[in-house]
């Protein structure tokens, strides 16, 4: 059963087109990334998904159901932890979560044991009684994933969870993710980290200027630059070196240089190692060393946008 369906979805501020006629369908069961540099629209995506904001064209459906005739059906069924944190500071981390338990309906002993039961997942028990005003920020972003998720919704929503939180912070969540969705959540998980999304995510999509440039399995978008070979040459210096004269060099498709790193793309069907190393000899630039990259998400986003993912 898909779990949602986005079809030919619009959104724009103005002139600028947020969100740019995408059409999406997530199975239940998957842990899917919406991958993307800041301002691809990811949050506005989520936000019309969860009827926070209006759309201008197209439709979702979440488990068969348009969400514009039916949203309630739609709001019982997900579980939203936005970008932004949203949780109160005058009340407790228990208040906190049984405020949004309540609002789905959840009454009585449910509710006392489903917030318990959320208060445990995100490993806040001992701070049922302490306000979020103290709590780290990652212990802020535990607290708004349990409000998020004790009503037991079928697709959880996170939009950038880790954002500016503690390592510790950040791997308990990670782990929440998984174990998330081994108890039957589907999960749509945005994050402008490639390597959490290659981590934990069975399918992704890659989202730029309110757009889906690529759709996959990690595999299957790594397929994409597994025409292209990435060497990094570290040196003691740049100044003798030219990219666009190492770009001249025949099949080489990208060049960047970071400091003394030199990251040089080249097409694998074109061996030119030895013309690029010479290069470097003939311009008497001392190589310190020489790395063989295998491809990432980042240098897919690369391939396809010319850009990085992250500046
Ligand atoms: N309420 C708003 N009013 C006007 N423009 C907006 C609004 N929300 C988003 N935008 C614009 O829409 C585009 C997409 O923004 P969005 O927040 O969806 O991106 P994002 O992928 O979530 O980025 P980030 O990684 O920074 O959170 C951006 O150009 C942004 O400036
Ligand atoms: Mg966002």
């Amino acid at each position: 059963m898909k779990i949602i369906k986005i079809e030919e979805l619009v959104k724009k501020f103005g002139d600028n087109v947020a969100v740019d006629n995408i059409n999406l369908e997530i199975e239940e069961g998957e842990i899917f990334g919406l991958l993307g540099p800041n301002g691809a629209g990811k949050s506005t995506i989520i936000n019309i998904i969860c009827g926070l904001l209006a759309m201008d064209r197209g439709k979702v459906e979440i488990l068969g159901r348009d969400i514009k005739k039916d949203p309630f059906f739609a709001k019982k069924n997900i579980g939203i932890v936005p970008q932004d944190i949203a949780i109160y500071d005058d009340l407790t981390a228990y208040e906190n979560i049984n405020f949004f338990a309540g609002l789905y309906g959840l009454r009585g002993r449910s509710l006392k044991d489903q917030v318990e039961e959320a208060l445990e997942f995100v490993g806040l028990a001992d701070k049922a009684k302490s306000r979020p005003g103290d709590f780290s920020g990652g212990m802020k972003r535990r607290l708004n994933i349990a409000c998020a998720i004790a009503h037991r919704p079928k697709l959880i929503i996170m939009d950038e969870p880790t954002v500016g939180i503690d390592p510790q912070s950040r791997n308990h969540i990670l782990h929440s993710v998984r174990k998330l969705n081994e108890l039957g959540s589907t999960i749509i998980y945005t994050s402008h980290y490639m390597e959490e999304v290659e981590e934990i995510c069975s399918r992704i999509a890659i989202v730029d200027h309110g757009k889906v440039i690529a759709e996959g399995t990690n595999e299957e978008l790594k397929g994409i630059v597994t025409n292209t070979n990435s060497i990094w040459i570290t040196v003691d210096s740049t100044n003798r070196l030219s990219a666009d004269q190492l770009k001249a060099i025949k099949g080489v498709t990208n060049v960047e240089i970071d400091n003394n790193l030199i990251k040089v793309n080249s097409s694998a069907d074109i061996n030119n190692l030895d013309k690029v190393i010479l290069y470097f000899i003939e311009n008497l630039v001392a190589i310190k060393s020489i790395e063989s990259k295998t491809p990432n998400l980042e240098s897919v986003f690369l391939t396809l946008t010319g850009r990085k993912l992250r500046d």
